[in-house]
């Protein structure tokens, strides 16, 4: 397992944090973030298997790293066969890159003046494919595209994903609700070895 690809991930995250972030400058970290995050899941040597292992049911959001200071954190979402989340936004940028299997995103738009959301764009991806999210536009709903296999996609935000407030809605009458994620896993990978 070559972990020090994670490892190198996480210290080019650090610096392009480190430098864009005084200026609050988020195209900056999410243009560059997406070309790193394209690097890594590109290859699929390096996530420990304590990391990739599938619930027999929906799906585990184990976190491989949080920034000390908050300002990103990693996680890997393995999800069961047919396992979907609700609707719901993350109030950060993200990044989510597919290491294996595939993956939709449906997309939701929120109509402020009636608090009714819609059906927007629908995108289906594929290994090494990554997907920006802008807490501008970022309502959706993510499925393991695979009825008979597990998935397994890369995420990357802006903040610590597993403890912020975010929203969840009701599809049909677009009603909002608020839920901390928090994260499946209890020990996070040992960076230095493996
Ligand atoms: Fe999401």
């Amino acid at each position: 397992m070559n972990i020090a690809r994670l490892r190198r991930f996480i210290a080019d995250m650090t610096s392009l944090v480190g430098g864009a972030w005084q200026d609050r400058d988020e195209a900056a970290i999410v243009e560059v973030g997406r070309t790193l995050l394209v690097d890594l899941v590109k290859h699929d040597d390096w996530l420990p298997d304590s990391m990739a292992k599938c619930p027999p049911h929906g799906f585990a959001a184990n976190l491989l790293w949080c920034d000390p200071f908050e300002r990103f954190s990693i996680v890997s979402v393995v999800w069961a066969a047919g396992a979907e989340t609700p609707v719901h936004d993350h109030q950060v940028w993200g990044l989510v890159g597919i290491l294996r299997g595939s993956e939709t995103s449906q997309r939701f738009v929120l109509d402020p003046a009636s608090g009714a959301i819609a059906k927007g764009s629908r995108a289906i991806l594929g290994p090494g494919e990554v997907e920006v999210l802008s807490p501008a536009n970022d309502i959706h709903q993510v499925a393991n595209a695979l009825g008979d296999g597990n998935s397994i996609s890369i995420h990357v935000y802006g903040g610590n994903i597993g403890a912020m407030r975010r929203r969840r809605f009701d599809p049909a009458s677009g009603a909002a609700s608020e839920f901390v994620s928090g994260y499946s896993n209890r020990e996070m990978p040992n960076l230095w070895v493996g």
